[in-house]
C-alpha cells in the first residue's frame, strides 16, 4: 500500500475550517432518512463491527446512530478488536491530548491491517472535520479506508459501501452544516436511560473552541419530533432522558415559524411520563427566567444543573468571547439557587487561558468558593488550530498551568467532600444502573443530582428507582444501604 501514490478525487470530500466558520443563510432541511435499499441491508450480514467512541455525550448518542445503521445493514457488534471486520473510531477534537489517544489508537492498528488486510478501519467524529487531521491521516495512516464526518453519519451505508468495493481512502466530509435527519435507526445502551438530540451545532464561538467548526451552526429539532421521541421512550419503559445540546438555551431561537424556546420544552416535557429528565450542556448567556420557573415547577425535571463557567475573571471571560462576566454569572446562580433551593450545580472550567495571571486565576478559585460546585471539570487550556485563542501569544508557562490546575482540584474536591458529607444520614431516589465496576457485589445507580452511589442490594433491583440511606459520603461518590420496606412512587413524577 505505502508509497504508491493515490488517486482519492473519486470519494473525495476534504474538510475546510474556513468554510465551516461561515453561517449560511439557507434553511435547514429537514429530512426523512428512508429505509435502505436491499443490497446494503445485507452488506454486513455474518460481520462484526467494533465502534470506539471518544468525547461528549453529542458524540456517545451518534455512536447509537452509527451503530443502529449498522445494525440495520446486518451488522452485529463486538468489542473484541481481533474479531472485528470492522472499527470505527468516533473521535474528539476538543483538546490535544483527545487527539494523541486516538492517533495512537490508529497506529497500533497498523498491524491488525496488516494481518487481516479485509478489515475496514474508519474514522469520523469531530477530528474528521479537521483539515490537519485529515491531512496527517493521508500522509501518515494510509492504512485508514474511510473517513466521515458529523454531518455525514446518515451517509454512512454508502460509503462503507464504497469503502468495501474500492481500494482507495473514502474520504467525505461536509464542512458546511448539515441538516437535520430525522427517523434514524438507534440502538441504546440500555432500556433505562436514554439521549435525545434536541439541537445541533453551535453559534457562540468562544475563542478557544473548536465545535463550532466541528459541529456547524445552531439547529434545532422540531419540539413536535422531540416530545414525539421522547413519548416513544416513555411507552417503551425509559426511566431518564437527557436531552441534548452543546447550547440547549440557545433552542428554537432559529425558529423563523414559532416563538419557542427551551423553557416551552421543558414545560411540555415534564408532562411525559418519563421519571427523570435532564439535560445537558447550559450556556449562561440564554439562561432566562421562565426556564427558571419551569424547572422549578420540579417534578421529573431533575434538580441538577451543569452551568460551565469556565473562569471566574471578567476580563478572562471577556477574551474566551463568553458574551457574560462574573457579575451577571454570579446574579444567575442568585436567582438559580432562589427559585431551586435544593439545586446541585456543577461546572466546566480551564485554567491557562492565554496571559491568564495569578490574580486572574485567584478569581476562578474565589468564584468556586463562592458558588459551591458539587463538582466541576477541569481543563488546561489547549490551543485548537483554526481559533481565535491559538493565535494568541500566551505567557503562561506549562508547569504554572499544571500547578493552577493542582490548586484549582484542591479547592473543588474540598467542596465536593462537603457537598457529600451533608447526605450523611440522607435518604436518596437512587435509579440502579447495574453492579458497580469495581465490585460485582455491589449496585450502583446515580441521584436525581446525578451522584453516583453505591450500595449492596439484590440484583433485581437493576432498572429500578429505589430508596438508599447515605452512611459513608465520599469525595466522588455516596455509599449507602438500600431502604427495603419504602417504595418510589413513580407515576412519571417521582416522589
Ligand atoms: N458546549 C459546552 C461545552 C462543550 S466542550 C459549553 O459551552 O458549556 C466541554 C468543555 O471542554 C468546555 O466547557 C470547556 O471547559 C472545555 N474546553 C473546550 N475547548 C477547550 C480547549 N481548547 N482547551 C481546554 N478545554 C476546552
Ligand atoms: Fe464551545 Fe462555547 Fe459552543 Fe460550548 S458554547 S461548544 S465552549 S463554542
Ligand atoms: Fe469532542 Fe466534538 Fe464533543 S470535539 S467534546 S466530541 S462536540
Amino acid at each position: 500500500m505505502s508509497g504508491q501514490t493515490k488517486d482519492y478525487s473519486k470519494y473525495f470530500i476534504a474538510p475546510d475550517l474556513l468554510q465551516a466558520k461561515r453561517r449560511g443563510k439557507e434553511e435547514v432541511q429537514i429530512v426523512q432518512f428512508e429505509q435502505l435499499p436491499k443490497e446494503l441491508r445485507s452488506l454486513g450480514a455474518g460481520k462484526k463491527y467494533l465502534l470506539q467512541t471518544y468525547g461528549c455525550q453529542m458524540n456517545v448518542h451518534d455512536s447509537e446512530t452509527i451503530a443502529g445503521l449498522l445494525e440495520m445493514m446486518g451488522y452485529s457488534s463486538t468489542e473484541d478488536e481481533k474479531e472485528a471486520d470492522l472499527i470505527l473510531l468516533n473521535t474528539c477534537a476538543i483538546r490535544e491530548n483527545a487527539e494523541d489517544r486516538v492517533f495512537g489508537t490508529l497506529g497500533r492498528f497498523k498491524q491488525y491491517k496488516l494481518e487481516k488486510p479485509d478489515l475496514i478501519l474508519g474514522v469520523c467524529g469531530c477530528m474528521s472535520q479537521e483539515e490537519s487531521v485529515v491531512n496527517r491521516i493521508l500522509k501518515s495512516y494510509q492504512h485508514v479506508d474511510l473517513i466521515f464526518g458529523t454531518h455525514n453519519i446518515h451517509r454512512l451505508p454508502q460509503l462503507l459501501q464504497n469503502a468495501l468495493y474500492s481500494k482507495e481512502m473514502v474520504v467525505e466530509v461536509w464542512s458546511k452544516e448539515g441538516d437535520i435527519i430525522e427517523n434514524l435507526p438507534k440502538v441504546r445502551e440500555d432500556g433505562l436511560r436514554a439521549w435525545v438530540n434536541i439541537m445541533y451545532g453551535c453559534d457562540k464561538f468562544c475563542t478557544y473552541c473548536i465545535v463550532p467548526y466541528t459541529r456547524g451552526k445552531e439547529r434545532s429539532r422540531r419540539p413536535e419530533d422531540v416530545l414525539g421521541e421522547l413519548r416513544e421512550l416513555a411507552r417503551k419503559g425509559y426511566q431518564e432522558v437527557t436531552l441534548l445540546g452543546q447550547n440547549v438555551n440557545a433552542y428554537g431561537k432559529d425558529f423563523e415559524d414559532l416563538d419557542y424556546r427551551f423553557g416551552d420544552l421543558m414545560d411540555d416535557a415534564r408532562k411525559i411520563g418519563i421519571p427523570r429528565i435532564r439535560f445537558t450542556t447550559s450556556h449562561p448567556q440564554d439562561f432566562d427566567d421562565h426556564l427558571i420557573e419551569v424547572l422549578a415547577k420540579g417534578g421529573n425535571l431533575v434538580e441538577h444543573i451543569h452551568l460551565p463557567v469556565q473562569s471566574g475573571s471578567s476580563e478572562i471571560l471577556k477574551m474566551m468571547a463568553r458574551k457574560y462576566d462574573r457579575a451577571t454569572y454570579l446574579e444567575l446562580v442568585r436567582k438559580i439557587k432562589a427559585a431551586i433551593p435544593d439545586v446541585v450545580l456543577t461546572t466546566d472550567i480551564i485554567v491557562g487561558f492565554p496571559n491568564e495571571t495569578e490574580e486572574q486565576f485567584a478569581e476562578t478559585l474565589s468564584l468556586v468558593r463562592e458558588v459551591e460546585y458539587d463538582s466541576a471539570y477541569t481543563f488546561i487550556y489547549s490551543p485548537r488550530d483554526g481559533t481565535p485563542a491559538a493565535k494568541m501569544q500566551d505567557n503562561v508557562p506549562l508547569e504554572v498551568k499544571r500547578e493552577r490546575l493542582h490548586r484549582l482540584n484542591e479547592v473543588v474536591n474540598e467542596i465536593a467532600r462537603q457537598k457529600n458529607e451533608k447526605l450523611r444520614g440522607e435518604i436518596v431516589e437512587v435509579l440502579v444502573e447495574g453492579e458497580s465496576k469495581k465490585n460485582p457485589e455491589i449496585l450502583s445507580g446515580r441521584t436525581r443530582s446525578n451522584k453516583l452511589v453505591n450500595f449492596s442490594g439484590p440484583k433485581h433491583l437493576i432498572g429500578q428507582m429505589v430508596y438508599v440511606k447515605i452512611d459513608q459520603p465520599q469525595t466522588w461518590t455516596l455509599n449507602g444501604v438500600w431502604v427495603e420496606d419504602q417504595k418510589v412512587m413513580v407515576s412519571g413524577v417521582s416522589s
